[in-house]
Formats: structure tokens, sequence, C-alpha cells
């Protein structure tokens, strides 16, 4: 089977989509990323320049020590060597020049304090407050309505009163080999929420102000559809 976090590799729609969709609206201060996996680094590229300090945490000490590693090798010469594509349209998105990106990227991931947090989000402290929560595919764990709303409250709690949580979930159409191996590997469960199931649950959860959209990408076959959040 295919490690999971290959799917970076390449520079898809999607991907250019939560870029635009989920990462661009962080405005900066304290951000928290919630179910990082080692790809924490690869997601921050989007906002990392504007934060003020990022928390990622995960539940898989192997994922955390593997992001940690990512991080310290962030050079401008190997964020330019890696993530040539994804620079290459940030730098045109924000009318700079790429290798100056890199330099302020390289920058941002040197001098701001980052935290590593082992946790069980369903459970342990989220530590806080922080201005966002950004959670890309982190909370499709939740079993089913209860266990999201659930989820979303513990979110709620660990934001300033002006912070948002902002995150994308992959709905995936029928539960395949893949999606099966996902979930066997607490990476995906089967609960998959329509647009509207997450809408009530984060409206359940105390949130006032839910924008919830979606879009598709056939590239991503079995997981086309895309679902965005932006909730404070
Ligand atoms: C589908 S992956 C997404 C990872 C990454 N954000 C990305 O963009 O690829 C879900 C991540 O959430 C983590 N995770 C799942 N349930 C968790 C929990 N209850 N507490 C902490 N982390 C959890 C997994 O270890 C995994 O790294």
């Amino acid at each position: 089977m295919p490690d999971y976090f290959t799917y970076l590799a390449e520079f898809t729609a999607y991907k250019r989509h939560v870029f635009r969709e989920v990462l661009a609206p962080i405005g900066g201060g304290d951000v928290l990323d919630l179910g990082c996996g080692p790809v924490g680094h690869y997601w921050a590229l989007g906002y990392i320049t504007r934060a003020a300090s990022l928390t990622y945490a995960d539940r898989s000490p192997t994922y955390l020590a593997d992001l940690a590693a990512q991080i310290d090798a962030c050079t401008p010469a190997w964020l330019l060597e890696q993530f040539a594509l994804p620079l290459a349209f940030l730098a045109a998105e924000r009318g700079v020049p790429m290798a100056a990106l890199a330099q302020d990227l390289a920058a941002a991931f040197a001098e701001k304090p980052m935290r590593s947090l082992p946790c069980d989000f369903t459970t342990d402290d989220l530590g806080g407050p922080y201005d966002a929560i950004l959670s890309v595919e982190g909370i499709s764990c939740a079993h089913d309505g209860a266990h999201l709303v659930a989820i979303a409250q513990r979110m709620r709690a660990a934001l300033r009163p002006d912070g948002a949580c902002l995150g994308v979930w992959l709905r995936f159409g029928h539960r395949d080999a893949y999606v099966q191996s996902l979930i066997a590997q607490g990476l995906e469960s089967a609960y998959n929420p329509s647009p509207e199931e997450m809408r009530e649950a984060f409206a359940a959860a105390g949130f006032a102000d839910i924008t919830v959209t979606t879009a598709t990408f056939p590239e991503n076959g079995n997981y086309a559809e895309a679902v965005c959040y932006h909730v404070r």
C-alpha cells in the first residue's frame, strides 16, 4: 500500500484550492495545525510568514518527529528544490519573486516559535489560546456527528474570542479498499459527513459564523469532493 502522504508529491488543482481557500485566509497570530501528520511544513508555506507562532499537533510521535526534521531542513535552497511548484504558485499569488519568498519562508521557519504537541485531540489539552486552528483533513477521524461536535467544541475552547477554525475535509464516494485501509490506520473514519452535517456540527458546537463550501476535484478519484470550512 502506498504511503498516504505521497499524495503531496504532485501540485494539483486540489492543493491550489487548499492554499487559496483554507490557508490564505489565515491572518496571522498563533496558529495550531491539528492533525498535522508529517506534512505541516508543506501547508505552512501558505501562512507561516504571517504567523506569530506555530503549534503542530498529532497523536503520532513519528509524524511529529518527521515534521520537526523537515522544519529544521527549511533553508531557502531546500525549499526551492522540494517545493518549486507550490512556491511558484504562492510567489505569483503574492506578486513577489520566488527566491525572495523562499528567503522569507526559511527565515519564518527558523525564527518563529514552533512547538510540537503530541496529543489525542479528542481527549487531551490543546493548549492555546490560538488565533487560528487549521486542520487539513485532520479531524476526519470523527466517527459520527456527536463525536464531530465534541471535537469542534474542543477546538472552539482553544481559540481566542476572535479566532477562527479553518480546514478541509475530503469526502469519499464509496468505501473501497483504500478507504478501508485509511480507516484502519486512523487517518479516516467511516462517518463521511455531508456539508450540511458539518455545518450542523459546527453550529451545535457554538460557532456563530459558519462558512462551508464544496468543490469537486476529479483528479482525487474516490475523494473528489472537498468540503472547506471557515468558522468562528
Ligand atoms: C488524514 S491525515 C492528515 C494529515 C495532514 N494534515 C495532511 O494534510 O495530510 C490525519 C492526521 O490526523 C492525525 N490524527 C487522527 N486522529 C487523531 C487524534 N485523535 N488526535 C491527534 N491526531 C490525530 C493522524 O495521525 C494523521 O496525521
